[in-house]
């Protein structure tokens, strides 16, 4: 077989420029007619909105479970198309979406990896996304490059019908929408007890390179007297423009490798796998770090109401028994994901008004 082209590289004059802009200051960019329509990063959400999303989550949840309420939802989207642009590995969001598409009726079209594009012949990554926007209405994408999901939006923007973009979860970039999914886990499990306002939340593993939880971390400030405990060994430290964002937003947060003196006071318990992928040193990467796993014995450690969760995959941080618990609720946050995504579609398309008529 013939050796890949070296894909060609393109220069876009303002993209350096506009991408090194702090997030704060242009969100405005990435909405279409005052609505958004591309989901690059946390700092795009604020409390209304995630009140929102979690609402209309639940609203499609409860549709789907009735066939006309099924029907009524895959009629909203039978006009729109989306491409799923996957050229990193995942499972539950490429999953999570495609099904999310389908709820609502759209057509799907999937790229997962760059050897069966047009990429192998050397046609550029910039061009490639240009063709995407040539057929569909929604592209999903998940890339190794840092900030390509928001060169695409960037790029996308400039023509006088956009295409929406959404991150799911690219390289070293956030990933917003498991931070919504989360959100949405947090508030169902704590509807009882107040909702997120006053909790304690631990973040446990490697909070240098997850994105989850650095995604998660950012959402914080749209809540009242949250305090995170960061608990990871020194290798694995939350990085310092989190905890730059947590102390301008005086957000209380506290960081430790002492994950036993943690666990009985918090109301969240937010698990993360070693990322190996990501691994710079050697050493690092063949450690397990069993002190920082929840184990079935932790299970009488733990307040009665404290959730367990995971944005999954795991490896060896929780053990398999954990999952018989009702307080294990990472099987749920995973397909939270499905009806959080479909709500986030929903928004962006206009049909969000559609699906709250049916509960008036
Ligand atoms: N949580 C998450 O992003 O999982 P995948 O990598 O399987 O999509």
């Amino acid at each position: 077989m013939d050796k890949p082209n070296e894909v060609t590289v393109q220069n876009y004059k303002g993209w350096e420029e506009f991408y090194n802009i702090e997030k704060s200051n242009k969100l405005d960019f990435f909405l279409y007619n005052g609505r958004m329509i591309d989901v690059l990063f946390s700092q795009q959400f604020d409390r209304q909105f995630l009140n929102n999303m979690s609402q209309l989550a639940t609203q499609i949840r409860r549709m789907a479970l009735t066939k006309m309420g099924a029907r009524k939802l895959s009629g909203l989207l039978s006009h729109k198309r989306a491409m799923l642009y996957f050229v990193q590995p995942s499972t539950r969001t490429f999953i999570s979406f495609l099904n999310a598409c389908h709820i609502l009726g759209m057509k799907i079209s999937e790229i997962r990896g760059t050897t069966t594009s047009s990429e192998v012949k050397g046609e550029s990554q910039e061009d490639t996304i240009r063709t995407f926007a040539s057929y569909v209405d929604l592209i999903i994408i998940r890339h190794p490059e840092a900030g390509f999901a928001e060169k695409t939006a960037w790029l996308l923007n400039q023509n006088k019908q956009p295409v929406a973009v959404i991150n799911g979860g690219s390289g070293p970039d956030q990933h917003p929408t498991q931070a919504l999914l989360d959100i949405y886990t947090l508030e169902r499990s704590f509807r009882n007890i107040g909702g997120m306002d006053g909790k304690k939340i631990a973040m446990v593993g490697d909070l240098k390179r997850g994105r989850t939880v650095r995604s998660l971390s950012y959402l914080m400030r749209n809540y009242k007297d949250v305090t995170l405990y960061f608990v990871a060994p020194e290798v694995f430290h939350m990085k310092d423009d989190i905890k730059s964002f947590l102390k301008k937003h005086e957000i209380e947060f506290h960081e430790t490798d002492d994950f036993a003196s943690v666990m009985p006071h918090v109301d969240a318990i937010y698990m993360t796998r070693i990322q190996k992928e990501y691994s710079e040193a050697p050493a690092q990467e063949t450690e397990i770090y069993p002190e920082f796993h929840f184990t079935k014995e932790h299970l009488s450690v733990i307040q009665s109401h404290c959730i367990i969760m995971h944005p999954l995959p795991r490896r060896y941080e929780i053990e398999v028994e954990v999952d018989k618990d009702p307080r294990a609720v990472y099987w749920k946050q995973e397909r939270n994901g499905m009806w959080m995504r479909a709500a986030l579609i929903s928004y962006i398309f206009g049909v969000d008004d559609e699906i709250a008529a049916e509960f008036q």
